[in-house]
């Protein structure tokens, strides 16, 4: 067994006003929110008491793990990559839900204080959504420790804070977003997810946003870390925006970085089963029974560039002040940025 490692960053609590400013937001937490390492990681304050056990986690040659910001287009990436590693085996995608074949790491620590005991005790039906019941009585990141191999595994955790040993052991995909997008979609994630913990509109819910205090951020800095190894041979590193452009083109590059073959029929097939439209129809990777949860879908809109019906001129310029000033000094590149649509600048 490897020797235990201390953590190697430090997890302090986020200032008074910050704290504050995330209520806003999000209701439901009692404890403090804290940032995680040097990128000043944002989690809600239970992670402290799951990071080190994530951080020294046993990584295993026969893992997949998909890491994103949330609502990066990880669903659609964990299905596609499942259904390659288990020979097409469609029928037992469509009868186990993808949150069970593909678990979420960190899932536990991410269960609001309010609502956990509630959802232990099978009180609350959020209990139902992406297995929160079974992450509120077992610590997810347990469960996944002593599940049989081969692994799947789902986070939203960045480089930094998973377990060292992760790209020299495991084969790993990262998929990033236009930070514009996720946000859109991340407000309507958590409008889903239960309407009466979201405090805000999505004006609000920007400014929390773009001042890096919404969990997991900062966005940029989380897929910085990935950007910076996208030439390691076990990291894989996709962009949403490519997937929407061509998703053929992308499932043989998945196919070559994971070793499967298949043939070009197969791949047309496997095309339509992740389409948008066959996705949000799909009861398994939906997360929930399929139906739309207080009027917002998981699977949701499926756009690159959709972004733009909820900014005004003003949050325009913010957005891209606020790309722009967070890619300063980095040589990441968004494709559907810095393109025509910085032109405020
Ligand atoms: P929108 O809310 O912009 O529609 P995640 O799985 O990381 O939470 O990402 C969710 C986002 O991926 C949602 O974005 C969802 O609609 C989109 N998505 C899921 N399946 C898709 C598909 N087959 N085609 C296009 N977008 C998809």
């Amino acid at each position: 067994m490897a020797p235990w490692l201390e953590l190697p960053y430090e997890i302090n609590n986020v200032t008074d006003e910050e704290d504050k400013l995330i209520k806003k937001i999000l209701i439901g937490y009692s404890s403090k929110f804290v940032k995680c390492g040097k990128h000043g990681y944002v989690m809600p304050g239970s992670f402290k008491k799951h990071a080190e056990a994530i951080y020294n986690m046993e990584v295993r040659p026969d893992d997949v793990w998909v890491i994103t910001f949330p609502r990066s287009g990880t669903t659609w990436t964990q299905e596609l990559i499942w259904l390659l590693k288990n020979n097409l085996d469609y029928a037992t995608a469509k009868s186990i839900p993808l949150y069970e074949r593909f678990p979420m790491l960190e899932l536990t620590s991410k269960i609001p204080d309010i609502a956990f005991e509630l959802i232990k005790t099978n009180f609350m039906n959020l209990g139902n959504f992406q297995g929160l019941g079974a992450a509120a009585r077992c610590p997810s990141w347990k469960r996944i420790e002593n599940a049989p191999s081969p692994r799947f595994i789902k986070t939203h955790l960045p480089l930094s804070l998973l377990p060292p040993k992760l790209l020299s052991t495991a084969k790993v995909v990262y998929v990033g977003r236009d930070p514009r997008d996720v946000a859109v979609s991340y407000y309507y994630l958590h409008k889903m997810v239960a309407k009466t913990l979201l405090r805000s509109g999505f004006p609000t819910f920007w400014e929390v946003f773009r001042r890096d205090l919404l969990p997991w951020t900062p966005i940029i800095s989380h897929t910085n870390e990935a950007w910076m190894k996208r030439h390691e041979p076990n990291l894989h590193f996709i962009f949403y925006e490519d997937m929407i452009k061509d998703l053929p083109t992308q499932i043989r590059r998945m196919c070559k970085f994971l070793g499967k073959e298949y043939t070009e029929e197969q791949i047309k097939q496997l095309s339509v089963h992740l389409s948008f439209d066959s996705l949000r129809k799909n009861k398994s990777v939906n997360n929930t029974t399929g139906d739309a949860v207080n009027g917002v879908q998981f699977v949701r809109k499926g756009e690159a560039g959709g972004w733009k019906t909820h900014f005004d001129q003003k949050m325009e310029i913010q957005a891209e002040e606020f790309i722009i000033a967070r890619l300063r000094g980095l040589d990441l590149i968004y494709p559907s940025f810095l393109t025509e649509e910085t032109t405020h600048l």
